[in-house]
């Protein structure tokens, strides 16, 4: 079967990225019970973990509806204009019946929590150890990434981080990589970036797909074909088995056999967020990405797929260490990075004619 157009582009299965976390009842809720709706309804604390809330920085947030005030002890320690400063023993009230250190009633959007003292003791030490957390990664001059064994993404993330450096870093820093030690993982920080990269690069590969007048595709996709065809059918578009146009989004789909140059195409546009073809026999290509000779460097690297997923991540990381502001620190730059992950300058570029 021939083909007369491919377009593929990622999107990634699981939105949920776990950046490393201590284990700790700040992080996981487990060695406490919560209690909500003043006191009537009692869940386990996993389900209400105090990082779900205050942040895995504890910094709290002050921009949503609801303010939550950091919970890093030397915050909590610090008097504020609004109430004194806690310790152990008005922290240890505080958590377990909601009130604060001048005898006032927290608000019911802060749960009340069961524990033993045991557990409230590692919670105080695990709130003196947030900041430190939050900045292990960072040195004045540095944020440190680690790569693994075997990081086919290296090649692509090592080039975006270099140009990053060359044109001075943010703030002082630059991105280091290391093997080891004390530094976000790589493959954390991909995962993060390239969730926002796929969706924007899958809207408008679906916008060239319309824009080119087509109205049938045949799509590859890990989706059930109901949720597929509900997909489609809002962008005007409808499902066809024998369609020209394919659409291949998902990595875990085996597309039947492409010619040789096609799956050179295909192939690197698989694995790659940001960079989708469109194939009319060999040429001409339309890819989704910030710059279309990106395609060449990729195409010179041993895993052309995972250097532009590399390339791409290395981008977003180096717009979201601008982003997240001087201070940095882990929790920042991971919010950081889902944005820049979607706002990365992507276009469809046409190549090779
Ligand atoms: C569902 C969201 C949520 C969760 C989960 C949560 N908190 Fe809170 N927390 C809040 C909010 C909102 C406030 C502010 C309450 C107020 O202003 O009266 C608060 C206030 C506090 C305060 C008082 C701070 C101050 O400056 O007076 C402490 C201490 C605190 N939380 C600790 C914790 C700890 C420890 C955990 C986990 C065991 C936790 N919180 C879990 C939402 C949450």
């Amino acid at each position: 079967m021939a083909w007369r157009h491919v377009l593929a582009v990622t999107l990634l299965a699981d939105p949920a990225v776990a950046w490393e976390m201590p284990d700790t009842l700040y992080f996981t809720g487990s060695g406490a019970e919560a209690l909500i709706a003043d006191g009537s309804v009692r869940v386990e604390g996993s389900q209400l973990a105090c990082a779900g809330c205050h942040g895995a920085d504890g910094r709290g947030d002050d921009e949503g509806a609801t303010l939550i005030p950091p919970v890093t002890w030397e915050a909590l320690t610090t008097p504020t204009g609004g109430r004194s400063a806690y310790d152990a023993e008005t922290f240890a009230r505080a958590v377990r019946a909601g009130v604060g250190p001048d005898g006032q009633k927290l608000s019911a959007a802060m749960p009340r929590y069961l524990m033993d003292d045991a557990a409230m003791a590692g919670l105080v030490e695990s709130l003196t150890r947030l900041e430190a957390n939050d900045r292990r990664a960072f040195g004045p001059r540095e944020l440190r990434v680690r790569f693994g064994a075997i990081e086919p993404r290296l090649g692509g993330f090592a080039d975006a981080a270099q140009a990053f450096n060359d044109a001075g870093g943010a703030y002082g820093r630059s991105i280091v990589l290391v093997g080891a030690g004390d530094a976000l993982a790589l493959d954390d920080i991909a995962e993060t970036a390239l969730l926002g990269v796929s969706e924007v690069s899958e809207a408008l590969l679906f916008a060239r797909i319309v824009d080119d007048g087509h109205r049938r595709i045949r799509w590859l996709t890990a989706l059930s074909a109901p949720e597929r065809d509900f997909r489609l059918r809002q962008r005007g578009l409808v499902h066809d088995e024998s369609a020209r146009v394919l659409l291949w989004t998902s990595p875990g789909v085996t597309p039947p056999s492409l010619t040789a140059i096609d799956a050179v195409y295909a192939d690197l546009a698989v694995a790659a967020p940001g960079l989708g073809a469109l194939i009319e026999g060999a040429v001409p290509i339309y890819l989704a990405a910030p710059d279309a000779s990106l395609l060449e460097a990729a195409l010179r690297d041993p895993a052309p797929l995972a250097y532009v997923e590399g390339y791409l991540a290395g981008l977003a990381l180096g717009q979201a260490l601008t982003d997240a502001g001087r201070a940095g620190g882990q929790e920042a730059l991971r919010r950081a990075l889902g944005k820049a992950g979607a706002q990365l300058p992507i276009s469809v570029h046409r190549i090779g004619d």
